[in-house]
């Protein structure tokens, strides 16, 4: 689903490397946490996967699409289909909850009778279904993160990108956005969380990668977030990466089974057809709403 295909991002010349040559894949359906320090390179592994800042050498792929040969037009349809939380919920402070989540769909266009059932959908996925006329400052940062939570996936993504959505939280309000979380990833979305949060991934046993120095020092399938086995990093480099990695039993990477299609291969348009297909289902369930709407009062 995800493919970084040795890949290094270097913001300005002369720096170290935010990320270097990473190589290492997430399947569709995965949970994975990236663990790592502040400045570990977890934040710029999410901006290249929304193509917001591009590798200085490699590839980055997306349900099997290499992103430096997307079209800066089509960007837009691939965010879309990559929900994205962020440690500060980043809601618009003047529109209610209701409105926040509205807004995601506005935006594509989405018509007004789907609009309508989706957002009281959500509301009640995230548990504020009485809540949708509070603006931002009128709930809590639980509740915040939950509006949030909802309009990132309201588009149904298939990929959903969280950058430390439990910084901000206490253990409590945290347990329960990691199991909306959870949540997201049962019905089939691949979820990519950054956290600091030991509580999370101890608790959850999923994949765990581990980054220093923009390098991944640790891959494990059902990891915590400590290491149950020392790693040795001396200022962030690893001498001998591989050499290291097999030093860990449990160490491993993706099944075979689970591996995309080639990048070259069919499964290139797999997120614009997942993408129309859903589409396409939502408006044959809202036929007849559509038939009615005639007002045509267009959502900006
Ligand atoms: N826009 C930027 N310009 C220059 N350097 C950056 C930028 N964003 C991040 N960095 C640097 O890249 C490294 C990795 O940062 P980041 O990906 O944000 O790490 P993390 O999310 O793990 O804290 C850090 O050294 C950081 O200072
Ligand atoms: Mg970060």
């Amino acid at each position: 689903m995800i493919r970084f295909d040795n890949v290094t991002k270097t913001y300005m010349r002369g720096q170290h490397p935010a990320v270097e040559n990473l190589d290492i894949e997430f399947a569709r359906g995965e949970f994975v946490f990236l663990v790592g320090a502040s400045g570990s390179g977890k934040s710029t592994m999410m901006r290249m996967v929304l193509k917001e800042t591009a590798p200085t050498l490699g590839t980055v792929y997306v349900a099997g699409r290499d992103l430096s040969r997307i079209p800066s037009w089509k960007v837009p349809a691939l965010r879309r289909d990559i929900g994205m939380v962020f440690q500060d919920f980043r809601l618009l402070p003047s529109k209610t909850a209701y409105q926040n989540i509205e807004f995601a769909l506005a935006v594509i266009g989405t018509p007004r009778k789907v609009v309508r059932r989706l957002v009281p959908e959500m509301l009640e996925m995230v548990g504020l279904e009485d809540k949708g006329k509070r603006l931002p400052h009128e709930l809590s940062g639980g509740e915040q993160q939950r509006v949030a939570i909802a309009r990132a996936y309201v588009n149904r993504p298939s990929i959903l990108l969280a950058d430390e959505p439990t910084g901000n939280l206490d253990p409590s309000t945290a347990e329960g956005i990691l199991d909306l979380l959870s949540e997201i990833n049962e019905r089939g979305t691949t979820v990519v969380m950054a956290t600091h949060d030991h509580g999370a991934v101890d608790r959850m046993r999923r994949r765990v990668v581990e980054m220093v120095g923009g390098r991944v020092v640790r891959d494990e399938r059902e990891g915590l977030y400590e290491s149950e086995t020392p790693v040795s990093v001396i200022s962030g480099h690893l001498p001998d990466d591989s050499a290291h990695r097999s030093e860990l039993p449990s160490a491993l990477l993706v099944d075979e089974g689970e591996q995309p299609a080639s990048e070259d291969g069919p499964a290139g348009d797999v997120l614009e057809e997942e993408l129309i297909d859903e589409r396409d289902a939502l408006l044959e369930q809202h036929e007849d709403a559509f038939a009615e709407d005639e007002d045509g009062e267009a959502l900006r």
